[in-house]
C-alpha cells in the first residue's frame, strides 16, 4: 500500500514534523519501507506506479494521518465500570468495586461479552497499541488476546498476580504464591501457542498488581520469571499516600525500592501513576531506564498529586501516556493528552494558589502528543509511534473540523484538542484498515 496525504510525526519532545502530500511506502509486512516527500525527484514516478499497481490510497482533503496512540496502561477487565464510583478513595474503589467486578471474568461468557467491545471502542478512538492488565484468570486473558487479533489491535496483555490475603479478597486473590508464579508461566505459554503464526501475536508480561497485593515471595518469583523469559513488566508504582505508607511499613523502603530489590524496576517495565516519586525514586527509575506510564486523568481522582511531566521528560525518563480504564473514565488517549496539558499548568508557580515549588512545569499539546506516539514506543521497545521507514503502519486518518488555521502545527495542535471519535475516519495497523 501507498498511503498519500499529509501527515504529523513526533521528532523529539519539542518538535513535530508537518509533510505536506507525502507518499508513505508500506511493505508486506506491514512496515513503512520508505517516505517519499512531494519535492523528492521519483515522487511523481512512485505515485503513477502505485496508482497503476491499484497499490494508491488518496487521503481526502481535510483529513490528515497521525501515529496511532499507545495506551500503557489499561485494566481490560474494568471497562464496565468505567466513569463509575470515582468519587471514592483508591482502596474503597478497590475492595467494593473493582474486585468484584474482575472477580467476574471466572465466567468466560462475560469477558466474550465484554473484551471484544472495549477493542473495538480503542480502535474508534485512535488508539492502535495498548498494554493491558487482564485478570488472574487465563482463560479470559486468552479471549482478550483473541479479540486484540480478530479486530486488529496491537497488544501487551498480563496476567495479574495478587496473593497477599491481607490485601485481596477471598474470593479474588491466588491461592498461593505457588499458584501465582504458575498461572503466570502458564499464561506465557498458553499465549505464546494462541499467537503462533499471526502478525499481531500479543506479547505476554509479567504484572505485579503492586506492591501492597503481592506476598515477597511473589514478587521475587516474578522477577525471576521475567529474567527468564525475557519479558515487558507491569505494575502500578507510588500511585497513592496509601500504598507508598504500605511500602514504608512494610519493607522499610519506597516502594520503588522494592520492585527493584525483586528484579522488577528494569528497561522493559512499564511503571503506572508515580505520583509520590522522591527526586530519589526518580533517579533510580531513570537509572534503571524504566518508562513511567502517566495516567493523568486516574491521577486527578486516585493518584494524590500530579506527575512531575515536564521534570521526568527533561531528565530523559522514558514517559508515555495511559487511560488507566477504569481509574480513568475515557478509554481515549485524546482526552488524556489534553488532560496531560492541564494538570502541568496546574502544577506551576502562580497559576493557582498553592505554590508546588515549580517555576515552570507545563507541558504542551505537542509535548504530550509526543508521550501518546514516540514515547509509549520507546518505553515498549516497539518501532511504533513514528510515521518514518522501520516503524509499524499503525496509523489514523482524523477529519479536520472546519476553520482551521493556516500554520501546519498550529493546526495539528487543534486537531488534537477538537477530535472526537466520530472525526477518526479510519485506522490502520499493521498495514491493514481495520474496521472503525
Ligand atoms: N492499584 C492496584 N490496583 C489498581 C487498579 O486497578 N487501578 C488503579 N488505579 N490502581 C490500582
Ligand atoms: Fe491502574
Amino acid at each position: 500500500t501507498v498511503l498519500q496525504g499529509d501527515f504529523y510525526t513526533a521528532v523529539d519532545p519539542q518538535t513535530v514534523a508537518y509533510h505536506a502530500q507525502a507518499l508513505i511506502v508500506i511493505d508486506q509486512s506491514g512496515m513503512i519501507e520508505r517516505i517519499i516527500e512531494s519535492t523528492d525527484a521519483d515522487y511523481q514516478t512512485s505515485r503513477q506506479a502505485a496508482q497503476i499497481k491499484d497499490q494508491l490510497v488518496e487521503v481526502p482533503k481535510g483529513q490528515v494521518i497521525l501515529p496511532g496512540f499507545i495506551d500503557l496502561h489499561l485494566h481490560a477487565p474494568q471497562w464496565p465500570q468505567a466513569g463509575l464510583a470515582l468519587d471514592k478513595p483508591l482502596a474503597n474503589w478497590l475492595n467494593d468495586y473493582t474486585f468484584p467486578l474482575e472477580a467476574k471474568y471466572r465466567d468466560l461468557a462475560y469477558a466474550k461479552q465484554v473484551y471484544p467491545d472495549l477493542v473495538q471502542n480503542l480502535l474508534a478512538n485512535g488508539t492502535t497499541t495498548v498494554l493491558f492488565f487482564g485478570t488472574i484468570h487465563n482463560p479470559a486473558n486468552l479471549v482478550l488476546a483473541q479479540a486484540c487479533m480478530d479486530h486488529g489491535l496491537r497488544a501487551l496483555i498480563g496476567r495479574v498476580a495478587m496473593d497477599n490475603p491481607e490485601q485481596t479478597p477471598d474470593y479474588y486473590r491466588d491461592a498461593s504464591s505457588q499458584v501465582a508464579l504458575q498461572a503466570t508461566e502458564d499464561f506465557i505459554q498458553q499465549l505464546t501457542a494462541l499467537g503462533q503464526g499471526q502478525a499481531l501475536a500479543p506479547i505476554p508480561v509479567i504484572t505485579p498488581r503492586f506492591v501492597p497485593s503481592c506476598t515477597p515471595t511473589t514478587l521475587q518469583g516474578l522477577g525471576k520469571l521475567a529474567a527468564q523469559y525475557d519479558l515487558p513488566i507491569q505494575s502500578h508504582l507510588s500511585e497513592s499516600d496509601w500504598e507508598h505508607h504500605y511500602a514504608i511499613e512494610h519493607y522499610g523502603h519506597h516502594d520503588a525500592n522494592v520492585l527493584d530489590h525483586f528484579g522488577l524496576l528494569t528497561d522493559r517495565a512499564v511503571m503506572a501513576h508515580a505520583t509520590q516519586l522522591t527526586l530519589t525514586d526518580e533517579q533510580l527509575v531513570a537509572d534503571r531506564h524504566t518508562a513511567i506510564a502517566h495516567c493523568p486523568i486516574s491521577n486527578a481522582y486516585f493518584g494524590n498529586g500530579t506527575l512531575a511531566t515536564r521534570r521526568l521528560m527533561d531528565r530523559g525518563i522514558k514517559l508515555g501516556l495511559g487511560s488507566d480504564i477504569s481509574g480513568g473514565y475515557s478509554v481515549s488517549l485524546y482526552d488524556n493528552l489534553r488532560q496531560a496539558v492541564t494538570v502541568s499548568q496546574m502544577r506551576t508557580d502562580g497559576v493557582t494558589n498553592q505554590d508546588q515549588g515549580e517555576a515552570d512545569a507545563r507541558i504542551s499539546i505537542r509535548n504530550a502528543f509526543y508521550l501518546a506516539t514516540v514515547g509509549g514506543g520507546q518505553s515498549l521497545h516497539l518501532p511504533i509511534g513514528q510515521i518514518a521507514p522501520g516503524f509499524q503502519a499503525d496509523l489514523q486518518l482524523v477529519q479536520e473540523r472546519p476553520l482551521a488555521p493556516s500554520d501546519p502545527i498550529e493546526r495539528l495542535e487543534r486537531l488534537l484538542y477538537q477530535t472526537q471519535s466520530n472525526h477518526i475516519q479510519a485506522v490502520m495497523v499493521n498495514g491493514d484498515f481495520v474496521k472503525v
